[in-house]
């Protein structure tokens, strides 16, 4: 039986940390489920770790639809959340609902989209028409021409406040989850005191009601800059099931990410 929203929703409430990964492909699905994941991303991240792009800019819902369609085949238990591409959702509500119905007949259980309050609009049409939304805020790397680079994010008590209030708004919106990425620990912890659904966190501190990490990172096998949040879980691992295994266990016992791995 594969993981519910409501179930991992009632899971965060009781107090265990919800462990994320991003997948793109069956094996690693498979592995991932036997190793407890409880939810499986298919990032845009696969235009820098799959395709060699220095962005997640160019994928396209064509290539995400695949590696959803991939990832759903691959795994039994854990939940499927897709990434919706860069210029998939942004041009209207009903561009944005088209795009998330073609990753949900994929195999996709819930679609994440980029954006604070300008996407709390095209969330509430979503969740309307039955489609699960998970909001992403703080760094988001389809904006990074707007931010000059990968920047950390709530900095500025201005900022920090616009955070937290993006985050009840996409909440009311009917959003199910918070993803929040690179911002001050203490932002995180604001934000996940102010909402009652469950928060994930990368680059985000310990605060959170979950983490995530990209696959590819927490291996150690992506060939590029690795940012400060990231943990190379392969070091002391026998294998690569183990090194998911250890990433799981230092999810729920707390124990990643620390305070070396935090702004
Ligand atoms: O694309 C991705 O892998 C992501 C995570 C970094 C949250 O959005
Ligand atoms: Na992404």
């Amino acid at each position: 039986m594969r993981n519910t929203i409501s179930q991992l929703q009632e899971r965060a409430r009781n107090g265990e940390k919800l462990a994320m990964l991003t997948c793109y492909d069956a094996s690693f699905a498979a592995l991932s489920d036997a190793a407890g994941v409880d939810i499986l991303l298919i990032g845009d991240s696969l235009g820098m770790v799959i395709q060699g792009h220095d962005s997640t800019l160019p994928v396209t819902m064509d290539q995400v639809e695949y590696h959803v369609a991939c990832v759903a085949r691959g795994s039994e238990k854990a939940f499927v959340l897709a990434d919706l591409p860069f210029g998939a959702f942004q041009e209207s509500k009903e561009q944005a609902f088209r795009n998330s119905a073609r990753l949900m007949a994929a195999g996709a259980n819930m679609v994440k989209l980029e954006g604070g309050a300008v996407m709390v609009e095209t969330t509430r049409f979503l969740v309307d028409r039955g489609i699960p939304v998970c909001a992403h805020i703080g760094l988001t790397p389809q904006s990074v021409n707007v931010f000059g680079g990968y920047k950390v994010q709530g900095k500025t008590d201005t900022s920090a406040d616009q955070l937290v209030k993006d985050a009840k708004a996409l909440e009311a919106a009917g959003a199910g989850i918070v993803l929040m990425e690179a911002m001050p620990a203490g932002v995180a912890k604001r934000v996940t005191e102010a909402v009652k659904v469950p928060t994930i966190g990368i680059g985000a501190g310990i605060d959170v009601s979950g983490q995530v990490l990209v696959l590819h990172d927490m291996l150690d096998i992506y060939p590029g800059r690795k940012a400060r949040f990231v943990k190379n879980f392969m070091l002391g691992a026998p294998s690569v099931k183990a090194a998911i295994e250890a990433y799981v266990k230092a999810v729920k016992a707390k124990t990643f990410p620390g305070p070396e791995h935090s702004f």
